[in-house]
């Protein structure tokens, strides 16, 4: 079943991350804060070994990327000169019946998306009345419903593209209310003007009111990295093209953030910008496109689940943006961002700064500020990618039934679990002298409570890719059984071979390698 026929997948994943400590809502005892979530034991793990992939295959394979870590607070006037303090706004829409604030952009965009889903629904159709003798292309470009929704829905995007740019809100609501979209809550198209509302939270620094200044929790990590590409540059000794990672924390007022940890007001954002000779940014941007969507689909999540989203509406910053986006729960949604920033973000901390922000070109004997290419993954969407993916129930030969988390064995948090069959006659000794063995490469943890098979489950749902029993024959021959999280096949190994080949199933080597 494709995942999103399940209405309640994304209901059935925040009740698991909950119950085996990988997402729990924030200050839970005093009721929670909407939109904001802490990750538990096993929720930290994988956060961290998604974050370490990430980091891997950022800097530590590629020679002229290096990783910094700058701070959340900044100087204001960065986001005066990034364009954050004017332009960083969405337009909302409220509905005056349920009081309800939408995004204008998210609901024109969810209404072209219906009419999309009816273009796929054509396609699947005639895909089983033609079988092998399809052709897609021949199809969508003659098929009479399929021209005509197409139609609808580049003059549908033409007009809403044409409105933000000239920042025309009265057109856009118009533009709605002509759609017929009505509001999800009430039901009615009682819509107010369409407003701008800044998305950056500010507090104060300093300690007492009047002197105060204002200050902004950063948007992006990405203005840490522009303000520091002298720095990192001149130490660095690096020559264009040359790339800046770094991860950390970013924060934005969301005003509908929703759906679990997809659109939070306090997430983290792994970025990475690529400086490079202008009027080579668009090889390069093809470049990282490419190069994140390899990374993305080596981790087999399913190379189905992945497609690219061209922007039509375009980012104060940028002149050719796109979208890696996943088949959530809910649907196709936007992952990770790919961006042609030119020379704008730089240039912009000059003016503002008044310092050179250059590279001088040796071949060519001259300085020029250059152009970027950036790549931005939200690491909590990534999180969200990973788990809906990886959960799935099964029922068994036995008839009996179980969830199980297929995540990556690489990201998974718990990799080995070292079960004694019984909780006496040497058998926890032997085990924990196994897991004495492997806790210096791998994460892994001994559980010694209820029967074997309901220990086998709750790593399942742990998403544990490696049990490891030790029994009575473990202390005359030295050999254990390991099982497979996904096969559930279970084999009879010795306790050094166990130990090599976990090290060598999780180990990420293996995957950088196909990079
Ligand atoms: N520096 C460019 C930038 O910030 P963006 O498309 O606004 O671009 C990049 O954000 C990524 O950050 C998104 O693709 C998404 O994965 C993640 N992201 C953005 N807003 C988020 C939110 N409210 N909650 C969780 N992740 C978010």
């Amino acid at each position: 079943m494709a995942k999103n026929d399940d209405q309640n997948l994304l209901k059935k994943i925040i009740a698991h991350s909950k119950e085996y400590g990988y997402v729990f809502p924030s200050s839970e005892i005093y009721d929670g804060l909407s939109a904001t979530y802490d990750y538990g034991q096993y929720g930290a793990e994988l956060k961290k070994n998604i974050r370490d992939y990430w980091w891997k295959a950022m800097v530590q394979m590629n020679e002229n990327i290096v990783g910094i870590d700058a701070s959340i607070f900044m100087h204001p006037t960065t986001w005066k000169a990034s364009g954050h303090v004017d332009a960083f706004n969405d337009p909302m829409i409220d509905n005056k019946d349920s009081k309800k604030r939408y995004r204008a952009d998210v609901l024109i965009e969810d209404f072209v998306a219906k009419i999309e889903a009816k273009i796929d629904k054509e396609v699947t159709k005639a895909e089983k009345r033609f079988g092998d003798a399809f052709n897609k292309e021949e199809f969508l470009s003659t098929n009479g419903r399929v021209l005509d929704n197409q139609k609808k829905i580049d003059t549908i995007n033409a007009r809403f593209k044409k409105d933000i740019e000239e920042e025309n809100f009265d057109d856009l609501k118009l533009l709605i209310e002509e759609l017929g979209i009505a509001c999800p809550v009430s039901g009615s198209k009682n819509w107010t003007e369409v407003k701008q509302f800044n998305l950056m939270f500010s507090t104060e620094l300093g300690a007492v009111t009047e002197g105060a200044s204002k200050i902004y929790l950063r948007p992006e990590t990405a203005q840490g990295i522009f303000v520091n590409y002298l720095n990192v540059q001149k130490t660095g000794r690096l020559k264009l093209p040359f790339g800046i990672a770094q991860t950390g924390k970013a924060f934005r007022n969301e005003i509908i953030a929703r759906q679990f940890i997809f659109r939070m007001r306090e997430f983290e954002q792994m970025e990475m910008q690529f400086f490079i000779k202008p009027g080579t940014e668009m090889e390069w941007y093809e470049n990282w496109k490419e190069k994140r969507i390899n990374w993305h689909k080596s981790l087999g999540l399913g190379e189905e689940n992945y497609r690219f989203h061209d922007h039509l509406n375009l980012a104060h910053y940028a002149n050719a943006a796109c979208d890696i986006e996943f088949n959530f729960p809910m649907g196709f949604k936007e992952l990770e961002g790919i961006h042609s920033r030119t020379d704008f973000d730089l240039k912009a901390h000059e003016e503002f700064s008044g310092k050179k922000l250059q590279f001088f070109d040796s071949e060519e004997e001259r300085s020029y500020v250059p152009y970027v290419v950036e790549t931005s993954i939200g690491l909590d969407r990534m999180f969200l990618a990973v788990l809906s993916s990886a959960y799935t129930e099964e029922t068994l030969e036995d008839g009996s039934s179980r969830i199980v988390l297929r995540i990556p064995p690489v990201l998974a948090p718990v990799k080995a679990a070292v079960l004694p069959l019984v909780n006496k006659d040497g058998l926890p000794e032997k085990a924990r002298e196994i897991m004495e063995e492997l806790k210096y490469s791998v994460n892994v943890q001994m559980d010694v409570k209820d029967a074997i098979g309901r220990r086998y489950r709750r790593q399942d749902a742990i998403g544990t890719p490696y049990c490891i029993t030790v029994d009575h024959q473990t202390l005359e021959d030295g050999m254990v059984t390991i099982r497979e999280r996904d096969s559930m096949e279970q084999r009879r190994v010795s306790v050094d071979e166990v130990v090599a080949e976990i090290e060598k199933a999780v180990d990420l080597k293996q995957l950088l390698k196909t990079l």
